[in-house]
């Protein structure tokens, strides 16, 4: 069964992908896309450091390949991402003297970046994560906020402004703030807080995205639960933006195959995880998994180079216990 039909009355059911899984349109990784996936994230191709490596020199040509195979085949695209203090080249955040840019050199960038990126895509990609990874708890964070680049310089308004313009680039996209750990309750509440602040202003964030990179063992699936539930009453739409579920809970654990015990141990938590994305079903669009097969994971590179298997299709695509946890749990031992 095709994982998009099992869901359709729930969400869409996504996975992020590089282009060269759609280089050839007809090869066995566009089929795995075609039948199971309604959703599909670049993973990389749409960040600034590969849509503006230099400024005001713009190159599409990842993301193009993604945005076409999409359209050719009636899926839908994710937008990741435009404001993030990670995989953004060095030249937005300093000025020619090589000083630290002013705000409005800062706003100038950051405008022209959001409207050419999403300006490409109007119509094209349905949900933008406008702004990435702001929240971070800490002594030295204020307000729940990163300390990065962009808060050194314009404070909290950055993210004022980054919706701002997404708003005018594209009144049709539905626009995120997204983050990690949102299940974490400093983390889950200072997202709250930020997102009441944001809509309070009249700001027009209209998602919050959570990653969910998750293991077998963490974190708890009442804390899932909750992480949903905590913005209900915001009135928000949710989406599950990089799910994947690591087999490992320590870095220093490597298995050089998949032992059985953790394949069905993996799947029956995947079916526990559904079964509460469903109740919240509501509010929440889409289920987007972070890679469509074990191979093509960032896992196996991160934090350390070893196997993995966190998704629902094994290294050669074949489909693992977790897959039918979630299409035929009787196919379950
Ligand atoms: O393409 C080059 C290749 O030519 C080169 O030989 C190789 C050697 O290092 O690097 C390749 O680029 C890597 C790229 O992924 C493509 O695989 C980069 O080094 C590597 O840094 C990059 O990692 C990406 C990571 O974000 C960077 O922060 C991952 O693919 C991507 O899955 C990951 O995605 C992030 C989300 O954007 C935000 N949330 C967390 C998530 C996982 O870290």
């Amino acid at each position: 069964p095709s994982l998009k039909d099992v869901f359709a009355d729930h969400f869409k059911l996504g996975a992020a992908i590089l282009s060269n899984e759609v280089e050839d349109p007809n090869g066995p990784d566009a089929q795995l896309l075609k039948k199971h996936y309604n959703s599909l994230t670049p993973g990389n191709e749409l960040k600034w450091d590969a849509t503006e490596p230099q400024e005001g020199v713009f190159n599409f040509t990842g993301s193009d390949k993604i945005v076409e195979f999409a359209e050719e085949n009636g899926i839908a695209v994710r937008g990741h991402t435009l404001i993030w203090h990670s995989q953004t080249p060095n030249w937005v955040f300093y000025d020619d003297e090589g000083n630290l840019a002013s705000k409005e050199l800062l706003y100038e960038r950051m405008k022209r970046h959001i409207e050419t990126v999403m300006g490409r895509y109007k119509g094209k990609i349905y949900a933008w994560d406008v702004v990435n990874e702001v929240i971070e708890i800490g002594d030295r964070q204020p307000n729940g906020l990163r300390n990065s680049l962009w808060y050194q310089i314009a404070g909290e308004e950055f993210i004022e402004k980054a919706f701002e313009y997404a708003h005018a680039a594209d009144p049709d996209a539905i626009l995120y703030i997204n983050d990690y750990n949102t299940h974490i309750p400093d983390r889950r509440d200072a997202m709250y807080d930020l997102v009441k602040r944001l809509k309070d202003k009249g700001i027009p964030v209209h998602g919050v995205g959570h990653q969910n990179h998750i293991s077998i063992t963490y974190p708890s699936l009442n804390e899932m639960d909750m992480m949903i539930e905590k913005f209900r009453d915001l009135g928000v739409r949710q989406e599950i933006t990089e799910l994947d579920m690591s087999i490992y809970s320590n870095d220093s654990q490597s298995y050089e195959t998949f032992p059985y015990e953790l394949q069905v141990e993996q799947a029956l938590r995947y079916k526990d995880l559904f079964d509460i994305f469903k109740k919240h079903s509501d509010q929440l669009d889409a289920v987007i998994f972070w890679g469509k097969d074990d191979l093509n994971t960032w896992l196996r590179t991160f934090p350390v180079t070893r196997n993995n298997w966190p998704l629902l299709f094994d290294e050669r695509m074949q489909a693992k216990l977790a897959y039918w946890a979630l299409v035929d749990p009787t196919k379950l031992p």
